[in-house]
């Protein structure tokens, strides 16, 4: 989509179809919606009049109501979208109505449009506190980005219904606030371009998309964004001792891929040697059987998504080159399929990881915690100081908190916090989960160091986390369990059923943090 900043009067600019943003500014519990549009055209404001009036738009999130020919506006068509009650209105409404505005144009075969800039000012204060406009600019971008893509790749009779531009249209306003607007538009841009990139990897199937295609598809990415990258596979495996990683491999003809991406800012040799180095760990199993502890039938194929974890981190790669903060990054993808076979690794066996734990298989559907603690591991030896990992690593974590929330984990309260400031700008969700010590017993193996599920099936995702945390020893490390996020099951006004992209935008901006 060929998405733009304009500064421009929205009544006054020819379009097939102008979105404007609509809130219910109605204060008193169960009173009828009162809709105010926000912009501060009188001109729109007038066109959507009549309609307004009526009561029959009652400017709900994903609602949208669309007028032809509105007299006084120079666009063919106008569209009121909804952002819900004002009163709990946040950017991350202003990123769904944007895409709900683009989706909308899909099923009339429409191709282009032109968003009006939410103006919060014109409602008063009692009504909206004002949003900033550089994040504004951002989320909407987001939204409408994210919105364009559907998952249709490999239908014969596919259709083409892609939105192919996007004109969004600001007032006039003093120069910091267009620049912060710019500023914010350009990196919603790179974001959602990076998360789409995720999407798109996630979405291809487990024949297609093999450990060594990822390997290709992340080396190319990084050729084009020019980020350093080296694509191992089992002899580099053997040579580092990854004996979980290579456990999990070794059932499947397909070979492992060990991707190792770096970014490495201009500036970060000056700063030292105490300068952060920043670790993105993700979890790649190209298809998830359960291996010998064979999974059921019903919804195996679901799991060609088990590397979303993995695209999550290659798609962070890709907005960091973008982005350029000033922080070393490493991305490493432990990559591979977990099949059953006449060589697949057994309940039963035990296995030595690189860090030269032992540990015994309780069950070979465990499997992502395996490659990612060698994984981890192999990222510290590579000077990492700060870890993060993302990966499809437990049923469990749906059941413990929906689809809603990632669950997440951590070691350490400054690297937590860091992230969860950065949630705000994401707008994504994540709810920290307990990985405290006592719960170290759960994973005590009988005759080796650990094993790889818990004791029992209760606190399924933290065993896993626990699991993890025996890798990262003292490094402030935060492990994301996007398992029950990963997937949108259904399809919503702002998004196409299937893959969520989830986790890169706020990974984005926990590195953004550290840039010097
Ligand atoms: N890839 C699965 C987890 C998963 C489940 C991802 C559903 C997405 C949707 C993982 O490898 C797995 O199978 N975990 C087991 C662990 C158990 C054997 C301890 C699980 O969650 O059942
Ligand atoms: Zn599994
Ligand atoms: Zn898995």
């Amino acid at each position: 989509m060929d998405t733009r900043l304009l500064i421009q009067d929205a009544a006054g600019f020819a379009t097939p179809l102008l979105a404007v943003f609509a809130v219910d500014i109605a204060v008193a519990a169960g009173a009828e919606p009162l809709i105010a549009l926000l912009t501060t055209s009188d001109a729109v404001t007038h066109a959507a009049g009549k309609v307004l009036a009526s009561g029959e738009f009652k400017g709900n999130l994903g609602e949208t109501l669309l007028l032809h020919a509105p007299s006084g506006l120079k666009a063919e068509r106008l569209l009121l979208v909804g952002l819900g009650k004002a009163k709990t209105l946040s950017i991350d409404e202003v990123r769904k109505a944007a895409g709900t505005a683009v989706r909308a144009l899909k099923p009339r075969g429409l191709r282009e449009l032109a968003i009006a800039f939410p103006e919060d000012h014109a409602l008063s204060d009692e009504h909206l506190e004002s949003l900033p406009g550089g994040l504004l600019a951002r989320a909407l971008v987001e939204g409408a980005e994210l919105a364009e893509v559907d998952y249709d790749t490999y239908k014969s009779d596919r259709k083409d219904l892609s939105v192919q531009k996007l004109s969004v249209l600001a007032k006039e306003s003093e120069k910091a606030v267009l620049a912060e607007m710019q500023a914010g538009f350009h990196e919603g841009l790179m974001v959602a371009k990076a998360q789409n990139f995720a999407r798109s990897l996630v979405n291809e199937p487990g024949n297609v998309l093999t450990p060594t295609e990822l390997g290709k598809r992340a080396a190319a990415m990084c050729v084009e964004m020019g980020l350093k990258c080296e694509v191992y596979s089992t002899e580099k495996l053997h040579e580092l001792k990854m004996g979980a990683f290579w456990a999990v491999s070794q059932g499947s003809v397909e070979p492992p891929a060990l991707i190792v991406m770096t970014y490495e800012p201009e500036l970060a040799a000056a700063e030292g040697e105490t300068a952060p180095v920043l670790g993105l760990v993700g979890k790649g199993i190209t298809f998830d059987t359960g291996g010998i502890s064979i999974k059921p039938a019903d919804g195996m194929d679901k799991m060609k998504y088990d590397m979303a974890g993995a695209a999550a981190m290659i798609g962070a790669m890709r907005a960091i080159a973008d982005l350029k903060p000033k922080v070393k990054v490493i991305g490493v993808v432990c990559s591979a399929e977990n099949m059953p076979d006449g060589k697949a690794f057994k309940p039963g066996d035990v296995v030595t990881a690189m860090s030269g734990k032992t540990i015994e298989i309780m069950n070979t559907d465990a499997e992502g915690r395996l490659v990612l603690a060698d994984g981890l591991h192999y990222t510290k030896t590579l000077g990492c100081t700060h870890l993060i990992d993302a990966a499809t690593l437990t049923g469990a974590v749906a059941i413990a908190l929906g689809k809603l929330n990632v669950g997440l984990f951590s070691n350490d309260e400054t690297t937590w916090e860091r992230f969860q400031w950065g949630t705000k700008i994401s707008g994504e969700k994540f709810w920290r989960l307990p990985c405290t010590d006592d719960y170290k017993d759960q994973i005590k193996s009988q005759i080796a160091d650990i094993m790889n599920t818990g004791a029992t099936r209760y606190g399924g995702s933290i065993t896993a986390a626990m699991f993890l945390k025996e890798f990262v020893g003292e490094t402030p490390w935060i492990h994301l369990d996007i398992a029950a996020c990963a997937w949108n099951d259904e399809a919503q006004p702002w998004i196409a059923k299937g893959p969520s992209g989830i986790a890169v935008r706020s990974i984005v901006e926990w590195v953004r943090s550290y840039s010097a």
